[in-house]
């Protein structure tokens, strides 16, 4: 049986598409159960539906506060029954009731503990640092502060923008986040 993947993303969903494409493979251990979203119609949502993977969207704007929204969204998730929650560009923090139901992994564009947040890519230009990267890491309560599974460093080159430090980190990121879960998939199902 494969694994049971629910994915949260907030945005393009170019990293839920490379889970969506590895998912495809028989071979790969894990499926695609759900993707969801506070980010109602985003493009990641768009990808999902066309893979005929089923959404749900929950917006934190519809709830009375966050406790209260974080709550749907653990509904929404465990009614698809995870054995593996991923963030893919899912934009915000979740409450520790989230954190502590499901086991949930993240992946984050620098290398951690620099640069946490919503900005990493830009900090760490503004930085002046001659390297960055990613790094996949479970989450914790904190923001980005969750045990390290997996990292790899990526050159910032000079007239490096944002954009082309973007491009180049996602591209060694997609393969990274992509292999890490097919590993923990392993585990978790033994
Ligand atoms: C990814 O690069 C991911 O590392 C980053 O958002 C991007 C999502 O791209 N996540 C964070 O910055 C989380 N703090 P996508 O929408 O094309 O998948």
């Amino acid at each position: 049986m494969p694994a049971r993947l629910v994915v949260l993303a907030s945005g393009s969903g170019s990293t839920l598409q490379a889970i969506l494409d590895a998912a495809a493979d028989p071979g790969f251990g894990a499926e695609v159960v759900a993707a969801g979203t506070d980010v109602k119609d985003c493009a990641a949502m768009v990808r999902a539906e066309a893979a005929g993977v089923p959404t749900f969207s929950v917006q934190l704007r519809d709830f009375a506060d966050r406790q209260v929204w974080n709550d749907a969204l653990a509904e929404q998730v465990a009614a698809h029954r995870p054995d593996l929650v991923v963030l893919a560009g899912f934009m915000r923090l979740l409450a520790p009731s989230v954190v502590r139901r499901f086991r949930i992994v993240n992946t984050h564009p620098a290398l951690l503990p620099a640069f946490p947040g919503a900005h990493a890519i830009r900090d760490a230009l503004a930085a002046g640092l001659d390297t960055t990267g990613v790094t996949v890491h479970w989450v914790d309560e904190g923001v980005d502060t969750g045990p390290v599974i997996t990292q790899t460093a990526v050159a910032i080159e000079p007239g490096d923008d944002e954009d082309r430090l973007r491009t180049r980190i996602q591209a060694v990121e997609k393969p990274l986040y992509v292999n890490a879960i097919r590993q923990l998939c392993q585990e978790i199902l033994g």
